[in-house]
């Protein structure tokens, strides 16, 4: 049987982020050159996770390329609840620090619940805080969405695709992606399921799904079998395999079915940054009422 081939659009997260960061780079010129100080972003990474180590270099790198100060805390993993308490006080009460972004996960000797909800919810550029967690549900404008979610948000509507009325099916319900990414979605007008390690039948839903979002650090977990044709693919996952970059869909085999797809690399991350860049700006913005 001749197999059918399909060719589908694919989403280019590291093409659009160097159109939006060429934006915000040209934003922030403007306000230097009418003398305001350059936005600055506090990075916290405690201990020496290779993954956390490459996305908060990633992060500074990027900020660096568009004008805005990083200031980089790296900390023992030893380190103390109360110790990185007190470093947040003193970021919190800066006047050039526009965004604190502390690099999850952190050590299990940590409280990471009360470190994040010690940040300022006016810095949080993350947007994890409680007070912006529930803006997010509340649909309340001023907060901060988490990076990952307005990145795809970003990406899906750059490529013109609705969400509304859309069955959007979540696999994953962490709280850095799956559960704020539903909050979003909803606010879009989507209807979506979230599957997560307890749903019996993930196949069940996958298969029924316009929009199909995967966010598991689990590679391949997305099959070709688990996904309709026409369906939009969103990878979220960033895993190493033998040395190589993967996602938590089998690209080279569901791309055949789908109607758009994400890459990994070049897909979802660099949005997450880009999405990054954009709400320290609007800390800065509003923390210089510009
Ligand atoms: N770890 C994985 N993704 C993220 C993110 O978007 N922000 C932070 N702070 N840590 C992460």
């Amino acid at each position: 049987m001749e197999e059918k081939m399909n060719s589908p659009l694919i989403l280019n997260g590291k093409e659009l982020s160097k159109k939006l960061r060429e934006k915000l780079k040209e934003e922030i010129k403007d306000f230097l050159s009418k003398g305001y100080r350059k936005p600055g972003l506090a990075v916290i990474l405690v201990g020496n996770d290779p993954a956390s180590l490459i996305y908060v270099k990633n992060k500074i790198k990027a900020c660096k390329s568009i004008g805005i100060e990083s200031f980089f805390f790296h900390l023992e993993e030893n380190i103390t609840t109360q110790e990185l308490l007190d470093l947040i006080a003193e970021l919190n009460n800066r006047e050039d620090i526009d965004g604190i972004l502390v690099q999850l996960p952190l050590p299990k000797s940590v409280n990471q619940k009360e470190i994040i909800s010690a940040i300022l919810p006016s810095k949080d550029v993350d947007g994890f805080h409680p007070e912006n967690m529930g803006k997010l549900i509340a649909q309340i404008e001023d907060g901060f969405i988490p990076c990952t979610p307005l990145g795809i948000d970003l990406l899906m509507s750059h490529y013109g695709i609705e969400v509304k009325g859309k069955d959007v099916v979540i696999v994953g319900a962490g709280f850095i992606v799956g559960r704020p990414l539903s909050s979003l979605l909803l606010w879009r007008n989507a209807t979506v399921t979230v599957c997560h390690i307890y749903t019996k039948d993930i196949s069940k839903f996958t298969r029924s799904a316009d929009i199909l979002i995967s966010a598991t650090g689990i590679p391949h977990l997305i099959k070709e079998d688990m996904v309709s044709e026409g369906t939009v693919v969103i990878d979220v996952g960033i895993s190493k395999v033998e040395g190589k970059i993967v996602g938590d869909v089998d690209f080279e085999k569901v791309k055949r079915k789908a109607l758009a797809i994400t890459p990994v690399p070049g897909g979802v991350g660099p949005m997450t940054v880009t999405a990054l860049l954009m709400n320290t700006l609007k800390s800065y913005k509003k923390r210089n009422l510009l």
